[in-house]
């Protein structure tokens, strides 16, 4: 298993050797390495067994560093940083040369991010390189919001993980890109659509895509469990699971049942969105057959969760 600990001088020290080191994000865990170095890119690949045509995301200490691996920041990019930087929302931005193509998959853009976590901010400013790093968790599988989620899928592949706690968003960064200058929002997640709104104007919603998708989290099956989801009203469901041995996963009501995992007794999405994959990856532990969920609210983060609740109940 690997180590954990908040040894920001060890994890620099892995790093600048080549090696991957698991860190906290306001968002999930990544598994980050030298986003510089095509061997450390390529391990982080064959760490998670993603897929080389998945590009990562390269993350930065602040949007002056984002100057030196960008050829160019479009006014609405900048608006946007200047609001939420640091904080859960990736740019996909043209990329420099010093950029491996390794990371970005042969595109010409890379997806750029100013993480809010303070553990990794402080390593992030000891480095002289950005870290690429997506989630660290197998390619498919559910993100990781805590330090043991990383140990138990990854533990025996890497050497450090880095103790930043749960992870206070609890959903993936909210990926935008630009086309003909039009902000597009390519993934949901941690920023919502209505914040984003608020700087730039009406953003076109683009996170499904067929089968060629531009960036694989986008496939209609990723960020799954391994027991099966299905989603409904939760009543009605559970008279038709009777034969089964049933989980629940609703967002506030309590409906009495053992194998139940309530996301926010208060009604709150944040607090839903903080819970929800560490709920999924409960589930794949408790003696259930089928978890019985139901979408939330589709206002501030209830749209990215609804995205995740759905891709993880899609065959
Ligand atoms: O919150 C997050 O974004 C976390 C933390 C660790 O920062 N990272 C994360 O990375 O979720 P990952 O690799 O699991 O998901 C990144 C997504 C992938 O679906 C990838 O295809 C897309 O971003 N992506 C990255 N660069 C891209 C690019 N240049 N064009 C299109 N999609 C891109
Ligand atoms: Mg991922």
């Amino acid at each position: 298993m690997a180590e954990i600990g908040k040894d920001i001088l060890f994890a620099r020290q892995l790093l600048e050797n080549g090696d991957l080191v698991a860190i906290p994000t306001e968002t999930v865990y990544g598994l980050a390495g030298n986003a510089l170095s095509a061997t450390s890119v390529a391990k982080i690949f064959s760490t998670k067994n993603r897929p080389q045509f998945d590009p990562l995301i390269v993350h930065v200490p602040s949007l002056e560093k984002a100057k030196d691996y960008v050829s160019e920041i479009p006014d609405l990019a900048k608006a946007l940083t200047e609001k939420f930087w640091p904080g859960p929302l990736t740019l996909l931005l043209k990329k420099k040369n010093i950029i491996p193509d390794l990371v970005t998959s042969g595109l010409d853009t890379v997806g750029i991010r100013c993480p809010d976590h303070s553990l990794t901010r402080d390593l992030l400013a000891l480095l002289d390189f950005p870290l690429a790093a997506p989630s660290a968790n197998p390619f498919g599988y559910v993100s990781p919001t805590e330090p043991s989620h990383v140990n138990e899928q990854l533990g025996e592949k890497i050497k450090y993980i880095l103790d930043g706690g749960v992870c206070p968003v609890g959903i993936e960064s909210t990926i935008v890109g630009f086309e003909n200058g039009k902000p597009v929002v390519y993934r949901l997640g941690g920023l919502s659509v209505e914040d984003i709104e608020s700087v730039v104007g009406k953003v076109q919603v683009q996170t499904h895509s067929t089968s060629n998708p531009k960036a694989p989290g986008q496939l209609k099956s990723h960020y799954a469990p391994t027991k099966k989801v299905v989603l409904g009203k939760i009543d009605q469901l559970i008279d038709a699971h009777s034969s089964k041995r049933i989980g629940i996963l609703s967002f506030q009501k309590d409906f009495g049942l053992p194998n139940q995992i309530i996301l926010s007794p208060a009604g709150s999405v944040e607090e839903a969105a903080q819970h929800l994959f560490s709920a999924l990856r409960a589930f794949d532990k408790l003696p259930v057959d089928v978890v019985l969920a139901e979408l939330i609210p589709e206002q501030g983060l209830g749209r990215a969760i609804n995205d995740r609740l759905r891709r993880a109940a899609s065959e």
